[in-house]
């Protein structure tokens, strides 16, 4: 059985204090949601801060970039011994990474590797941009994404997939839930392509992109979709609760 995730991802927005404020907020109902993994991925300069905040309490925390070198003269990097003393989880290989700041695959794979060497657990992102789609190779390059983002990784590596297309993200316009199902599908058979199908039918695989209160239902209610990275909906505490809990309640029937 695959554990649900529903992750956040404030991305860079909130100041300390607004993330102090935000994480107070939304913290007495979602920590009584149970059935599901939990995350909050806020910026870097509030991860000590919420460590403090969330510790005795159902959630855990991840970070939503670092670099793969454990120390050393590159200013302004924080790296994955860092991190593993503040969180459990690292987004890498984000689509704004990717595309705003040039991360290219072997660099993705290169932090991938990093991060599980420090037990950090890899939420790697991979998805089509809008021309992709358009023109039919959506699938070759979500395929590219992985086989080169999990380059040289152990089958038994505890790693997390979130599908985001480009399109989707901060853009209101989700996939349809058949849109993501199909492609996490995808994604899985070629999974068990990579490693074997027996793995492949573990990894938790999610979906990102404009996730709302109004569509989790449906996204989760497809077998294939183990949960959300939520952007802007997780800004909002009622309805990130709100989408926490849609989660619980329909994927919860499946957990032992
Ligand atoms: P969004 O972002 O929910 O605001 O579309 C998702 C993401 O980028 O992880």
């Amino acid at each position: 059985m695959r554990m649900p995730i529903i992750a956040g991802n404030w991305k860079m927005y909130t100041t300390p204090a607004e993330a102090r404020k935000l994480v107070l907020d939304m913290l007495p109902a979602l920590d009584k949601v149970e059935g599901v993994d939990k995350l909050l991925c806020p910026p870097f300069v509030s991860l000590l801060l919420l460590k403090e905040l969330l510790k005795d309490t159902s959630i855990r925390l991840g970070a939503q970039n670092m670099y793969f070198e454990v120390k050393g003269a590159y200013t302004g990097e924080i790296s994955p011994l860092m991190l593993v003393e503040l969180c459990h989880f690292v987004i890498l290989g984000h689509s704004e990474r990717r595309w705003y700041f040039g991360e290219n695959d072997r660099l993705i794979n290169n932090k991938i590797k990093s991060a599980l060497s420090h037990k950090l657990i890899p939420i790697l992102c991979v998805g089509e941009r809008l021309r992709e789609r358009e023109s039919g190779r959506a699938q070759e390059v979500i395929s590219n994404q992985l086989y080169a983002g999990l380059s040289d990784v152990a089958t038994s590596s505890e790693i997390v997939i979130a599908y985001e297309p480009v399109w989707a993200i901060g853009t209101g316009k989700a996939a349809t839930s058949k849109q993501a199902a199909d492609t996490i599908k995808f994604i899985r058979d070629t999974l068990a392509s990579i490693w074997d199908g027996r793995r492949a039918q573990e990894i938790r695989i999610l979906y990102g992109g404009s996730v709302t209160g109004e569509n989790i239902t449906e996204l989760v209610s497809q077998s294939e979709i183990d949960g959300a990275l939520v952007g802007g909906a997780s800004l909002r505490p009622e309805e990130f609760v709100s989408i926490v809990s849609q989660a619980a309640k329909i994927k919860g029937k499946s957990i032992i």
